[in-house]
């Protein structure tokens, strides 16, 4: 924030000055209540300067003018006080938009290896929730400091004005304080607790809401509540801490301030012989910086229930900016030649996931990779696409050392059909252009693609059409309907590779086939990989990868490995392709 809490603090003190000064009005007032017309300074101890101004520019201290004096404060405070508060609003944008935005794009620039391991219940949690606990931490951390400054501006004219007691009031405040540092302490820990407990939560709503359907049907909604009311309680139960320490807190603060102004009252007046009258003057001072600082004390108590979630955060924001990708420079515009895998190991957690490696494609093949489940058939693909590096070994793309490339440019050019088919909660024609503007071009190129995807028929006889809302919000389709859009998706986009990873695995035999034939039409257009179970999908491939266990068995064409390759011919014989 820098220079703008600064400013922040400077409109603070201007609205404390002037509501001093304002405030100072009151005793000449009183006085003249007193003795009538003429007031004289000496009751406002060292501020009697404000109204020996008002003499020296030749104007007499009667009511009138008095009053308009304090107009003029009050007025000239309330400006300053909209501005600063306007700075304030204006600060706290600021600050949520920056935070967001942060981490937005640290989160984009993540690892693929981290984010599978990450905790999906924290990441919302900390993306949604939090981010506004955090706006609201800063909020009453900036309040928290407006707050002191008043505290500071207004003791510091109780000092002025009588100098003995506002010693004697301050010392007494202090050791009182003594007695908040305990219960500032455990806020502070209630308040890390409640943020863990909501990350745990959060990820089990989650997952309550995907898994809903199988454990309804399988009657575990009960079970599974079960957990969610752990956590629900233990939320609840670090709420009521927090808000136990804060009743105390609000409560036992007068009193014990009170006791304090008493007691040192009585010792000035009976003890020291002072005379009242500064004394009630740094009083009134006193009685405004005690309510500043009931504010603060507040604030500043809702910022440190609220720091959890600030602390989460920023350790949030370093994880992730550890994990970060390295990515190269240079700019791949397409694929030109081939790519080529050397010896690349990839380990999760130490286990090996895929051992040595050695693979070449050239551009415009068709690969297929087969294998029992678990053999690292996707993770290869995952590869191949970018989106993990290889742990040892080289990935090279056109020759050039995949991390040596800007893997976002090779990225663009990379048409993705996943094991669960992506669909987002919006309508069809944004689901397959995504939110390409309508116009004649787009339109015509999405037509082609639904035509081409075999979905064309069943989304003209939907009522909304092209306009249907899908997901979420919308029709829900079928596991064979949500993998057609998805391929319209791909089809779509200006790609030069294609994968597919089970793309047809949901889908009736006969529209497989239809699409079958369009991804046979497709062939030799894109570089395609297909990860496949069916016979069908792969027997025209140009090239079979046969995996087992992480490592590739045998590559060749349909014909060659049903020629010499035993697994190969025992795969087929057990239908497992
Ligand atoms: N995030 C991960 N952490 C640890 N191990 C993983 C992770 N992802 C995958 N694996 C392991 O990697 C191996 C290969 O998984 P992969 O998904 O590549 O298999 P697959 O051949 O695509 O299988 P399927 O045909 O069932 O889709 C599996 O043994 C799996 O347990
Ligand atoms: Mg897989």
């Amino acid at each position: 924030m820098r220079y703008r809490l600064f400013v922040m603090i400077i409109l603070g003190v201007f609205v404390g000055v002037l509501d001093g000064f304002g405030l100072a009005m009151f005793m000449p007032l009183l006085e003249m209540v007193n003795e009538v017309k003429q007031a004289n300074g000496s009751s406002l101890g060292n501020l009697s300067f404000l109204l020996d101004g008002l003499e020296f520019i030749g104007l007499s201290l009667n009511l009138t003018a008095v009053l308009l004096l304090m107009i003029f404060f009050f007025a000239y405070k309330g400006i300053i006080k909209f501005f600063s508060g306007i700075y304030n609003a204006i600060l706290r944008k600021f600050f949520i938009n920056k935070l967001r935005n942060q981490l937005l794009s640290s989160f984009n620039q993540i690892k693929f290896k981290y984010f599978v391991i990450s905790d999906v219940g924290r990441i919302q949690n900390t993306m949604s929730v939090e981010i506004e606990r955090a706006s609201a931490a800063f909020y009453n951390y900036a309040n928290t400091l407006q707050q002191a400054i008043m505290v500071l501006v207004y003791v510091g004219f109780a000092f002025f004005v009588d100098i003995r007691f506002a010693l004697l009031v301050t010392i007494g405040g202090v050791l009182s304080n003594f007695l908040y540092k305990s219960i500032y302490k455990k806020t502070k820990g209630a308040s890390k607790e409640f943020t863990k407990d909501s990350h745990l939560y959060q990820g089990q709503i989650i997952q309550y809401v995907s898994n809903f359907k199988y454990l309804k049907a399988t009657a575990l909604l009960d079970v599974y509540s079960n957990q969610l009311r752990k956590s629900i309680n233990a939320i609840e139960r670090s709420r009521f801490r927090i808000g136990k320490l804060s009743a105390l807190l609000e409560s036992a603060r007068e009193p014990i301030l009170i006791v304090v102004v008493a007691s040192v009252i009585l010792i000035q007046t009976r003890l020291l012989n002072a005379s009242l009258g500064p004394i009630l003057v740094s009083l009134l001072f006193f009685y405004r910086a005690l309510s500043s600082l009931m504010n603060l004390q507040n604030s500043y108590n809702r910022f440190l229930e609220l720091s959890g979630s600030l602390d989460n955060l920023m350790d949030f924001q370093k994880e992730i900016n550890n994990e970060k990708e390295q990515n190269g420079k240079q700019v791949v515009e397409r694929l030109n030649t081939m790519l080529e895998l050397k010896e690349v190991f990839l380990t999760y957690d130490k286990v090996a996931i895929l051992k040595n490696i050695n693979l070449k494609i050239v551009k415009k093949e068709t690969v297929a990779f087969v294998g029992e489940s678990g053999s690292g058939k996707t993770t290869l693909v995952n590869i191949l696409a970018g989106l993990n590096p290889a742990d040892e070994g080289n990935v090279y793309i056109d020759g050039n050392d995949r991390n040596t490339i800007d893997i976002k440019s090779y990225q663009k050019k990379i048409g993705y059909i996943t094991q669960d088919p992506v669909i987002f909660s919006d309508t069809i024609f944004n689901n397959v252009t995504l939110w390409a503007a309508p116009n004649i071009l787009n339109t015509s190129r999405f037509r082609e693609a639904l035509q081409k995807a075999a979905i064309n028929s069943f989304v003209d006889e939907l009522p909304l059409g092209v306009e249907t809302i899908l997901g979420n919000d919308g029709v829900n389709l079928s596991g064979g309907q949500k993998q057609r859009i998805s391929i319209a998706r791909e089809l779509y986009k200006n790609i030069d590779i294609l994968i597919m990873d089970e793309a047809t695995s949901a889908l009736d035999s006969e529209t497989e086939k239809a699409i079958q034939k369009s991804i046979d039409a497709l062939k030799g257009q894109y570089t395609i990989f297909m990860v496949a179970h069916r016979l069908s999908t792969i027997r025209n491939a140009d090239k079979i990868v046969v995996m087992s266990k992480g490592e590739i068995q045998q590559i060749g064409s349909y014909a060659e490995l049903i020629e010499s390759f035993h697994l190969f011919k025992k795969m087929i014989a057990l239908q497992e392709l």
